[in-house]
Order: C-alpha cells, then structure tokens, then sequence
C-alpha cells in the first residue's frame, strides 16, 4: 500500500491532507508506523521523493526531523502545506512523526553524478565552507544536523536560497551565515551536487 501511493502525488495529495486536517487516521498513537505514515507517504515517497518541491524524508535524522515540525506548527518556518499538516500536532505527535520518519530508507540517487567540472567547483566548496564539519563526512547528517546528500536537487536549490534571504531561519542560525557566503552560483552548484551523489 505505502509503495502503491508515493508516485502519485496528484492522487494522493487531496486524501492525504483531507485524512490530516480532519486527524482522522492521525489520532490514534498506537497505530503502526506505515499507517501513521501514510499521508506523509502520499507526498514526500517511501524514503524518496518523486515529486518536484517535496523533499525526500528518507534516513533524515530524526531529531532534525523533530525540529522542523516543531518550526512549521510555530510557524517560524513558512512552507504550505506542511504548516497546516502540523498544526495540530501535540509536542508528543512531533516526536512520534520523526521517529517515524527515521525508518524510511534512504534516498535513491535519481539523476547521474555530476560532471567532473561541477564536481570539482562544488567540492571545494564543501571544503572552504566546511560543510562536512556540520553534516557529516558523506553528508548523510548526524544529530540535529540534516542529511543533504541525494535530496533533491530543486529542494536544495530552495533551501539554500531561503537560508541566504532569510526567509527560513534555521532553528539555528549556522545555515544562515553560511548562506550569506554562497553566491547564486555556488548555490547552484552545490544542490547540483549533493544531489547527485
Ligand atoms: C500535501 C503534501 C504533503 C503532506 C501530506 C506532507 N508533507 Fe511534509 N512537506 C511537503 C512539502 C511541499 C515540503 C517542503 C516545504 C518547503 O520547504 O517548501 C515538506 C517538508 C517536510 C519536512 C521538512 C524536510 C526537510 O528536509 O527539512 C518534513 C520533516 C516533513 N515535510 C514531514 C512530513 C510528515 C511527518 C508528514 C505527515 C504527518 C508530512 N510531511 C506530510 C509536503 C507534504
Ligand atoms: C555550522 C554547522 C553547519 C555548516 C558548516 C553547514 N550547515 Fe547546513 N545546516 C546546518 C543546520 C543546523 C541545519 C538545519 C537548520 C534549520 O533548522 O533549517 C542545516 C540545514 C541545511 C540544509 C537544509 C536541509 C533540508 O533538508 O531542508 C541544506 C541544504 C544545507 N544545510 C546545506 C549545507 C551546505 C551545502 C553547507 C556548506 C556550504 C552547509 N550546509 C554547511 C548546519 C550547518
């Protein structure tokens, strides 16, 4: 069932929030981790993400997890629809969710690696900008620190640019600052390839 729907976003995404805002299917917290899971499943894939602007949710770390839904209920990070998915998530939901996110396989890789001369520009990114140092040596995450490495490449593209201007403020300020250093170029070369490793 859970593999059934995460292709289909366009299907899946009217049930799916209908089932969230009224918390039908949400409400019981004993229920089984894939049907807890399922309305997030309708959009964000069974580890990863086949639609574009949804992020894949597989092997993210589940205390960052914790920490983004705790910013869409507060609303301190703006992003439809997920505001209103977490709106009426007790502290104990959010909990819940992320650890159930932390069962997802990790992402497959959906596009080939990039060309060596990307490759090379962005590594030395990673390297001035001591990426590594937060988000682990693959950067696959660790802690609180999200897993970047085989998301997709219009999310990055999003979130950097939105740490840069501000409009998402990290639970902690690092990203920001490090954003303030990137150029429009090294954004786009930096999703360009963490997405593709
Ligand atoms: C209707 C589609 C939809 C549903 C249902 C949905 N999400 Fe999302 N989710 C999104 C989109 C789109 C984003 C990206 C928002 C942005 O930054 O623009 C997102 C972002 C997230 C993020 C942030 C990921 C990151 O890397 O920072 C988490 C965590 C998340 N969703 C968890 C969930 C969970 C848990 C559920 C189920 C309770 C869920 N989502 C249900 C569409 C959805
Ligand atoms: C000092 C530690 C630190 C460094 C260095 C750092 N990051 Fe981050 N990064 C974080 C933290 C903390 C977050 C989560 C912030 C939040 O709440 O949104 C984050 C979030 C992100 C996200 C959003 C992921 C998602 O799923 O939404 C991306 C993309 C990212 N970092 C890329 C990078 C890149 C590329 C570099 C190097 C140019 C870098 N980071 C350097 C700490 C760091």
């Amino acid at each position: 069932m859970l593999h059934s729907v995460g292709s289909r976003m366009i299907r899946g995404l009217l049930p799916a929030l209908g089932t969230l805002l009224t918390g039908a299917a949400l409400a019981a917290p004993d229920a089984a981790v894939p049907e807890r899971l399922a309305p997030c499943v309708a959009c964000h894939g069974a580890g990863t993400s086949e639609t574009e602007g949804v992020p894949s949710l597989g092997g993210q770390m589940p205390d960052y997890v914790v920490t983004q839904l705790f910013q869409f209920r507060e609303k301190q990070r703006e992003a439809p629809p997920m505001n209103d998915v977490a709106a009426g998530f007790s502290d104990d939901d959010l909990r819940t969710y992320a650890d159930a996110v932390g069962t997802l396989p990790p992402p497959t890789r959906t596009a080939d690696p990039a060309d060596p001369a990307l490759t090379a520009r962005a590594q030395a990114l990673v390297s001035k900008h001591q990426c590594n140092s937060c988000h682990g040596a693959d950067l696959a995450g660790r802690d609180a620190i999200p897993r970047i490495r085989d998301q997709r490449e219009e999310y990055l593209l999003k979130a950097l640019a939105g740490y840069k201007s501000n409009a998402r403020p990290g639970y902690d300020p690092a990203m920001n600052e490090v954003a303030q250093e990137l150029s429009e170029a090294d954004i786009k070369d930096l999703a360009a390839y963490v997405s593709r490793l």
